[in-house]
């Protein structure tokens, strides 16, 4: 149970993190989530209820980040969800484009350990994203991977660096969350479909799933420097 337990949840509003906030509240927790969107970020406090509360961050500012660990003090685990992720053939990706991926998921989530790890509990925890394309080359996801080997890289430093604080890491494999809402139904349905079909459970994940895995690595303090793959199976195909 997380009564007690006060948890920042960083990406919050949408997806993975959204999954996680509710399954921590319903074990107790208080939770703090945090986005760019303020019509996000309602949507998802009327779902989380009274006793959660939320503020707009943009994780690519660092003095935005800065401030917003000094005004919510201490607390207990640290849950860094927050991205927004594109893909695209190497040639044909504008350098620009690529360090924004780098900017959004890689530099938002050095911040957001960097300013938010001073005030955790000691025995608290951080919990970073990577994603199964670190794992597994995938064409049009050069510079993804190599954000997400990135960030895996950093959080396993950090878990001996920052001890006896846990650092661990989630790697989703294809997950059915918004983030893909801008994709034409039928596409997306079809993307999904060609990877179920590929993998050992024969099915896309949930944000449900991965969000398990979150509340695992919360609250198994014997686990710190771990990468868990939450992806079906993905990497071995
Ligand atoms: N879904 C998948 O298939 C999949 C696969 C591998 C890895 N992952 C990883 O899993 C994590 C969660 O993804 P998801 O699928 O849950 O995505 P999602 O539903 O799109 O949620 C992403 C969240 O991040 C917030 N966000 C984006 N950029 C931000 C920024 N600069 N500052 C603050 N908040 C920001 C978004 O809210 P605002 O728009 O309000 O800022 C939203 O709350 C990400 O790291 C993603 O790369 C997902």
């Amino acid at each position: 149970m997380l009564q007690h337990q006060k948890i920042v949840v960083i990406g919050g509003s949408s997806g993975i993190g959204l999954e996680t906030a509710k399954q921590a509240a319903a074990l107790g927790a208080e939770v703090i989530i945090a986005s760019r969107s303020k019509a996000k970020l309602q949507k998802a406090k009327a779902e989380l209820g009274p006793t959660a509360s939320s503020y707009t961050l943009d994780t690519t500012q660092e003095q935005e980040v800065k401030s917003f660990f000094e005004t919510v003090g201490r607390f207990d685990h640290l849950v860094v969800s927050a991205a927004e992720t594109s893909g695209g053939p190497f040639l044909q990706t504008d350098t620009a484009k690529a360090r924004q991926l780098f900017d959004n998921k890689f530099w938002g989530q050095y911040y957001a350990a960097k300013y938010g790890a001073p005030n955790i509990a000691p025995n608290g925890s951080i919990t970073l994203f990577s994603g199964v394309v670190a794992y597994k080359s995938m064409i049009g996801s050069s510079v993804l991977g190599a954000v997400n080997a990135a960030v895996a890289n950093l959080g396993q430093t950090l878990a001996l660096e920052l001890a006896p604080l846990r650092v661990n890491l989630v790697s989703p494999g294809i997950i059915d969350t918004p983030s893909r809402s801008q994709m034409p139904e039928e596409a997306r349905n079809q993307f999904y479909d060609t990877i179920a079909s590929k993998l050992p459970v024969k099915r896309v994940g949930k944000a449900e799933d991965v969000a398990q895995s979150v509340l695992y690595l919360i609250q198994n303090g014997f686990v710190t420097g771990t990468v868990l793959h939450v992806d079906g199976g993905h990497i071995l195909t």
